[in-house]
């Protein structure tokens, strides 16, 4: 455990924001909120380092000792999402640069290029002070590197970096040539020189080349991270590093392959939706973060701060008004808990927030906060108190691994290469299918691991690859191994369609996968926003059609009406040992969760509680000797559940099943015969 015994909780501290009367006082109502840990010092580079190499760094170590005192421990980051207003007048060409070629100034945060060697110097700099003078401190229980790597730049040095990227990836020109298919439009390349970034250019730009620059942004901002960790590492290896994952379709960072090189997965999450689709979507995030803690687990070579692999931490979150397009959202009363251990439910070593105090003035002025701009004697802060009493009674979780016997297929680079401007429609994502097919089986209480190709999948009864768009031959045989060997799989379309360069795959789609599904498409016809497909035994498509043909599978539902009334629209297919469905059209939601649970049925899958009503979220932990069934009850009625054992938040027996009251959780340690 990171924090002695306890599961992680607090959130964003700012000391430097306040006078040192009010640190006092912060550390006071920490204590009445049970808070564990504080991230002090996210973009705090120009209150330590004032001007180029002069330190201030005595006002952290009071605020170490402080909470050291206060019995709160400390993910100390380093500063670096923010450089000082001197560091960009000095370094006026690590500024960074736009697609269309626009410099950006100083003026809010993340104001540099992560390919600059001025930059680079300097974080590696104000991160070897911190190193050296922290790293052994009693309070610091983890590192924080930087803040939500994202910020990509199109500079000169970004350039140069891609070209050296580039090399290693493909080798010499022809190879490129060849990848990016630049006999297209005329794009050949004959010297290293005339391979640029992508910027902004006339209409469609080269898929390949965008694909690319994705690919090497996220591995430049990964080893300007690694940078910072080994130095953190060295100054004492035994505090575990991390920085705190940004999600979202926009961000060049692939962040299963990110997680071999954390000590531990921290992401942010911040629900778009305030409906129900919030529950949904902390679902999903959990879980990704989960699916890409378990990848990383056998290939980190840091402390990993206990023996499960799928350990993660959710680093922010909001406690009430969330930033959305056009206006903020508040978070009802009790969603701030129910999230909380939603997440914890998913494999989270705590619940951590963005902030602890609400700022008196800057860019985020409005964003809410444990102690809110009310002060302590406020609603939210009454039920910060009220979650840091259930985190502590919940502790013994940590222990405990999440159960899912479902896989759903991640994969970043499919995910960028559905990005580009000359698909069918501009409809699909990666991510939105991944969310659409979580939804299905959230909706039926099937916990899910997300798994990125060439994850192990032994652990699965089902594998569900929504929209795997890039499947190079590697991915091919890992999908045709597994069915082969005796798995259930679900592939829904845009599945296997090109290879890892985004070149389509010849002699009809599904390319990669053609054989285990026993189909072959022959054309895609892309629908309309509104259009829908009936198909036979109820139920209709979306957003996509396909003229199938069966090459050994059998139809399990049609198209009924329109252009591919009667040609076939789901497939299953006998593969060797195993069981392979196709799924040519997005169904809608109540089609889509028949189907799928029809496939987990099959495949000997089950929910972590049959029984459970609709809107109740059920999780499995499981440790050596214990299990733990988190219920969380999203509707408004108070709803009976099939569970047994000692509800750890109320301490109340269910002997025969238990009634969660509306909005409440139940985090229930089963009998062990259970
Ligand atoms: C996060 C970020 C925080 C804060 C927050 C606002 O993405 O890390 O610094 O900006 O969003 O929701």
């Amino acid at each position: 455990m990171l924090v002695g015994g306890r599961l992680c909780y607090g959130g964003d501290y700012n000391p430097e924001q306040w006078p040192a009367e009010v640190w006092q006082q912060d550390v006071e109502l920490m204590r009445q909120a049970g808070v564990t840990l504080v991230t002090v010092g996210v973009f705090a580079w120009s209150r330590l380092e004032p001007a180029p190499g002069r330190y201030t760094l005595d006002w952290l170590d009071q605020v170490l000792d402080l909470l050291h005192d206060g019995g709160v421990q400390v993910a100390l980051a380093t500063p670096t999402a923010s450089p000082p207003p001197w560091f960009s007048l000095a370094h006026p060409g690590a500024l960074p640069v736009t697609a269309d070629g626009v410099r950006l100034h100083h003026g809010s945060r993340d104001t540099y290029c992560a390919a600059a060697p001025a930059y680079r110097a300097a974080a590696r700099r104000i991160t070897g002070v911190l190193a050296e003078r922290y790293a052994r401190h009693p309070a610091v229980a983890l590192w924080h590197v930087h803040n939500e790597y994202g910020a990509t730049c199109h500079c000169r040095y970004a350039e140069a970096g891609f070209r050296r990227w580039l090399r290693d990836r493909h080798g010499d020109l022809d190879a490129l040539n060849d990848a990016w298919t630049t006999s297209f439009w005329s794009q050949h390349y004959s010297d290293w020189a005339q391979v640029s970034t992508p910027r902004a250019t006339q209409y469609l730009p080269n898929p390949t080349q965008t694909l690319d620059f994705r690919r090497y942004w996220s591995d430049e901002l990964l080893s300007a991270y690694a940078e910072q960790r080994d130095l953190l590492r060295a100054a004492n290896p035994a505090v575990p590093v991390t920085t705190n994952y940004v999600l979202g379709d926009w961000v060049p960072v692939d962040h299963g392959r990110w997680a071999t090189e954390v000590d531990l997965v921290a992401v942010d999450h911040y629900p778009s939706d305030a409906g129900p689709a919030a529950e949904e979507q902390t679902a999903l995030a959990a879980d990704l973060a989960r699916g890409w803690a378990r990848h990383g687990a056998p290939r980190r070579a840091g402390p990993t701060a206990d023996g499960r692999a799928d350990a993660w931490l959710l680093m922010e979150s909001a406690p009430n008004l969330i930033y959305t397009p056009g206006r903020m959202h508040t978070r009802e009363p009790g969603r701030m808990a129910r999230h909380s251990l939603a997440h914890v439910a998913r494999g989270s070593r705590g619940a951590m927030f963005f902030q602890w105090r609400a700022p008196r003035g800057g860019a985020e002025l409005f964003h809410s906060a444990l102690v809110p701009h009310a002060g302590p004697d406020s609603r939210v802060f009454r039920e910060a108190v009220a979650l840091g009493g259930m985190l502590d009674r919940i502790a013994e979780v940590d222990a405990g691994a999440v159960e899912a016997s479902v896989a759903i297929g991640w994969d970043a680079a499919s995910g960028w290469a559905l990005q580009q401007r000359g698909l069918p429609t501009d409809r699909l994502s990666h991510h939105d299918e991944v969310a659409a097919t979580h939804r299905a089986l959230w909706r039926a209480g099937y916990t899910c691991d997300p798994v990125l190709p060439g994850d192990p999948l032994d652990r699965y009864a089902l594998l569900v690859l929504p929209a795997l768009y890039l499947a190079s031959d590697a991915t091919a045989g890992w999908v045709h191994d597994y069915v082969h060997g005796g798995g259930h799989l679900v592939v829904g379309y845009l599945s296997g369609v090109a290879d890892e360069h985004a070149r389509i795959r010849l002699g009809g789609y599904p390319g990669a996968f053609r054989d285990v599904l026993g189909v072959r498409v022959e054309e895609f016809h892309p629908l309309a926003d509104d259009d829908e497909i009936p198909l036979t035994g109820g139920g209709t498509g979306r957003l996509w059609s396909e003229t199938v043909h069966l090459a050994g599978a059998e139809p399990v539902r049609a198209y009924a009406a329109g252009a591919l009334a009667g040609s076939p629209a789901v497939t299953r297919h006998r593969y060797g040992d195993g069981v392979a469905w196709y799924v040519s059209t997005r169904p809608d939601d109540t089609t889509h969760r028949s189907l799928l649970t029809g496939a987990a049925l099959a495949a000997g899958a089950r929910p972590a509680c049959p029984g459970a009503p609709d809107g109740v979220e059920a999780v499995r932990r499981r440790g050596p000797g214990a299990s733990w069934l988190f219920l969380l009850n999203h509707t408004d009625r108070a709803q009976r559940v099939p569970a047994t054992g000692t509800d750890l938040i109320t301490g109340a027996v269910a002997e025969t099943g238990l009634t969660l009251p509306a909005g409440q959780v139940a985090v229930v340690r089963e009998r062990a015969d259970a």
